[in-house]
This record gives C-alpha cells, sequence and structure tokens, in this order.
C-alpha cells in the first residue's frame, strides 16, 4: 500500500440511507472519501442524490461478489443493516429473519476479496448485541484478524436531549490497534461499554447513583433544536388563547382525538426539557411509543394545565428530528418527498453527533 499524507482513505457505505454515516464521517473531520454507497429503496436514494450530488449503487446488497467489492479497492467500510430483526416488533428472529442475509453475506465475502478492508463501523439497535447474527459477526471478525470494540451510546451523553441508545461495533484488521486497548472484546461480559470523551465507563458505572440524571442535567434544553420562529408563533399563539391552527405548524398539531385516546400513552416535553425519546420510523403515523410530543404552551403555564388538550401538543417537525440526529443545517428533503416517508427515513437513520465521534475514535492515529 502507498503510503503518504495526502492519501485519502476509500470508503464505501453500505446501507447508506439519506447518509447519516456520510455526515458523520465529514463531521469526524476525517481525510476520506466516499467512494460508493448502496441502498436499495429509490426514496432514500433521491434524499441522498439531493444532498451528495452522488446517487447510491441502487439494489441488493446481496448480490454483490467479492470481486465488486475489490473493485472498489476501499480500506474502510460503514454499515448500517437493518435492524428490524433484533427488535420486539420484528420478532427478534436474528440471522433466521431474511432481512439480515446481506449483512452476513457481505462479512462472508470479506475473506474472499483480494483487498480486505482495514477497518470496519456497524450500527445497529440494542438487541444486537445479543443475537446470532452478532455472535456470527464476531467469530467471523476474529476468524480474519479483526480487534473489535463494541458500545451502547446515546446522544444523551453527548450533550443532546435525545434517548437513542445503539449499539456500535468498531473493527481494525491487525497489525492496526485501538487506541484504548483495554476494552478490545469487551462487550460480551460483563457488559455494555460506555463512551464518554475522556473515558470508557463500564456497565457498572452507568448503573452508579445519578448517572444519567446528571447527563440529562447537562444536556442542552430541547428548545435550541426548534425551528425558533415557529416557536416563537406558536408562544404567541398560545398567549392569546388561540389554538394555533394559522401557523406553518398546522399539519403538525396533535388531532384532539388522538390526544383523548392515546394521551396517556404519550411521551409529552416542553421546550425547556432536556431528554426526548427516540423518533422511529412510524413517528407520525402513530404516537404510542415512536416518539415525544412537544406541548407548545409557553413554559410557565405549565403547571397551571388542567387538561392535555391545553398543551397545544405537536410531533416535532421533520428538520427538528434532523437537528436531534446533528444532521447538518443545509440537509434537505426533495420536495416529493411526503412527510410520512421523511419520518421514516429519519427514523431509520442515525446520530451524526455520536457516530462522528466513534468515527475519529475508529481513524485516531491511523494514516494510509
Ligand atoms: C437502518 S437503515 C440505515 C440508514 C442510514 N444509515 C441512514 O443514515 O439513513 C437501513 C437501510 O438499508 C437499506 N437496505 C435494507 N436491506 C438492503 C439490502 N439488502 N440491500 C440494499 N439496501 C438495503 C434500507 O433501504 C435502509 O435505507
Amino acid at each position: 500500500m502507498e503510503m503518504g499524507e495526502d492519501k485519502l482513505w476509500r470508503v464505501l457505505e453500505f446501507y447508506s440511507g439519506i447518509g447519516g454515516m456520510r455526515y458523520s464521517l465529514m463531521k469526524a473531520g476525517v481525510n476520506a472519501e466516499v467512494v460508493e454507497a448502496f441502498d436499495i429503496n429509490d426514496t432514500a436514494n433521491d434524499v441522498y442524490e439531493q444532498n451528495f450530488g452522488h446517487r447510491p449503487h441502487q439494489g441488493n446488497i446481496q448480490t454483490l461478489s467479492a470481486a465488486d467489492l475489490d473493485s472498489y479497492d476501499a480500506e474502510v467500510w460503514l454499515l448500517s443493516p437493518p435492524c428490524q430483526p433484533y427488535t420486539r416488533q420484528g420478532l427478534q428472529k436474528g440471522s433466521g429473519d431474511a432481512r439480515a442475509s446481506s449483512f452476513l453475506k457481505i462479512l462472508q465475502l470479506i475473506p474472499q476479496t483480494s483487498r480486505p478492508p482495514l477497518m470496519l463501523f456497524v450500527e445497529n439497535v440494542v438487541g444486537f448485541e445479543t443475537s446470532d447474527t452478532h455472535e456470527k459477526m464476531i467469530s467471523m471478525l476474529r476468524e480474519i484478524s479483526f480487534n473489535t470494540q463494541e458500545f451502547i451510546l446515546s446522544p444523551l451523553q453527548f450533550g443532546v436531549p435525545y434517548s437513542r441508545p445503539r449499539y456500535f461495533c468498531l473493527a481494525k484488521r491487525k497489525p492496526l490497534s485501538f487506541r484504548k486497548a483495554q476494552v478490545n472484546s469487551y462487550l460480551g461480559a460483563p457488559g455494555p461499554v460506555l463512551w464518554s470523551d475522556e473515558n470508557v465507563v463500564t456497565s457498572q458505572g452507568v448503573e452508579l447513583n445519578g448517572y444519567w440524571d446528571k447527563l440529562i442535567e447537562s444536556c442542552r434544553p430541547i428548545e435550541d433544536f426548534l425551528d425558533l420562529k415557529n416557536c416563537v408563533s406558536d408562544a404567541e399563539e398560545s398567549k392569546e388563547g388561540k389554538r394555533p391552527f394559522n401557523n406553518p405548524l398546522k399539519q403538525y398539531y396533535v388531532p384532539s382525538a388522538l390526544i383523548e385516546r392515546w394521551g396517556s400513552a404519550m411521551d409529552i416535553v416542553f421546550p425547556e426539557s432536556r431528554r426526548c425519546c427516540c423518533f422511529t420510523k412510524s413517528y407520525f403515523r402513530y404516537v404510542k411509543g415512536t416518539g415525544s410530543l412537544l406541548a407548545t404552551v409557553p413554559g410557565m403555564v405549565k403547571d397551571r394545565i388542567s387538561s392535555l388538550q391545553d398543551l397545544s401538543l405537536r410531533y416535532f417537525t421533520p428538520r427538528e428530528v434532523a437537528n436531534l440526529h446533528s444532521f447538518p443545517e443545509d440537509f434537505k428533503f426533495p420536495p416529493h418527498v411526503s412527510l410520512r416517508q421523511r419520518y421514516a427515513l429519519l427514523g431509520n437513520s442515525l446520530s451524526v453527533g455520536v457516530v462522528a465521534q466513534l468515527l475519529c475514535y475508529l481513524f485516531a492515529d491511523e494514516t494510509l
């Protein structure tokens, strides 16, 4: 391999969706270029193309061969495979779920390539780490001489008032090694390892009194992630005692019938709150367990509210969800992408703030 300061890492982005991994790579400031992205979803590829000026390779990743992979001559592979095989709603069938096959196939191809990657990065839901796919992934990576480190991390641990714990696996082919070698292969036992900027915090550390409470206190308020212009108009209209049906957020207000039916199951947050729940791909279609709703009445009257109907509850807008995912300001959806599709694509995506930190760590000390 050619050595030199200027050489860019060549990166493949599998399951690219709307490009969360690519934004993370950019935010990490790594000297890297995405030489190809792969996704089967037309709409996701439209969004990716609009923002990066390149349309991902459209098709099933499962059909790629070792020769195809070799043709990209890439040193780094980023993968965020489908998570349904590892979720309760997806029935937790693990590798028995057809949606896990393409990921396993890609891993199986690594030893068949003539230029295997030097580094891998995998993102998935919590629950993946106890699946048979995880077991297969780790044993395959060990067989082909990769050191692995695994983390379960949430944006809350990086100052963002957003609970979205996710599983991450970082892998480097020997002789490459990690800076914090003490946590190599740590996830299996005694439990998940979590990360903070300076330290590695073990699962025992996280269970200590007040770890999460202190973190949440130190997060920025949700209002920092709202569309300020809209936020002001909400508050003003509420002060005048009107429901804000004339403002641009009209379509985001939760209908009274839904509040009546599902109010007790809703996770309600205020602009001054320092935590909100994970937005899933079903946000806006269902209210229960799909993400938080925002009370738009000004904070000081909160205590005087007698009914949920008085809170002027609304959904977070796609832009606000993107903000909580730490997507850059210039990220845009093409106009033809519907509101439901926007939420679905964002719900499938990832926290750029968290992944960027992990990518910095993965690439630390490595030059080509
Ligand atoms: C969990 S999402 C990853 C999203 C992405 N990281 C982002 O930032 O938007 C999984 C993605 O994989 C794509 N996908 C699932 N199975 C695939 C397959 N067999 N071949 C290609 N793409 C696939 C889906 O369309 C979806 O966009």
